[in-house]
């Protein structure tokens, strides 16, 4: 095993963070989150640093992390930002609503979603992507912003595809274990 840091190899997004399209941030989140978790089997690890990569460099973020299915409910994962609600029943909130019908929520405005769990004051706008491995929801990306209609169908697609290119590195039965 080779313990020195990865993360020093990897070049920053820092100068991409002025005047880029949120295309051209996505492709290059991208590649930095595939460099991040390639050849590291550690599932807790990658989502910790998929959380706080997503965190920085998303604009107008105050909240990036994961819920796991444990048994039947969300459990609260690796994240960034406020300490959040732990446990979300799947079908409530905009979390629990993105597990149970496995289809990605964009919420302009949290306020005129039913059921909205307010972990965060400060929250006006949510994206959540659910994680489904063999047909089984597995787990949720949830993504707050404090700015209103921080998110729309071009964040949906891209954190669809960063799901997509994680979920081969996670031991997904290791991370949903009770
Ligand atoms: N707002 C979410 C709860 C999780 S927090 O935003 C971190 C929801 O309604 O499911």
């Amino acid at each position: 095993m080779n313990y020195a840091c990865p993360v020093h190899e990897i070049p920053t997004l820092e100068p991409l963070a002025l005047g880029i399209s949120k295309n051209d941030r996505y492709i290059a989140l991208r590649r930095y989150i595939q460099l991040l978790i390639e050849g590291e089997p550690d599932w807790l690890a990658n989502l910790a640093n998929v959380a706080a990569a997503i965190n920085e460099h998303v604009p107008a973020l105050n909240w990036a992390g994961f819920y796991l299915m444990r048994g039947d409910e969300l459990v609260l994962g690796p994240f960034q930002g406020r300490p959040a609600c732990i446990r979300i029943a799947v079908g409530r909130g905009v979390c629990g609503t993105a597990a149970a019908l496995q289809v990605s929520q964009v919420v302009p405005d949290v306020t005129a979603f039913p059921g909205h769990i307010a972990c965060d004051v400060r929250s006006r706008s949510e994206i959540v992507v659910p994680i489904v491995v063999g047909g089984l929801t597995v787990g949720v990306l949830d993504l707050d912003s404090a700015k209103l209609a921080n998110f729309d169908i071009e964040d949906r697609r891209a954190l669809e595809t960063i799901v997509n290119d994680l979920k081969p590195h996670i031991d997904w039965a290791a991370a949903t274990r009770v």
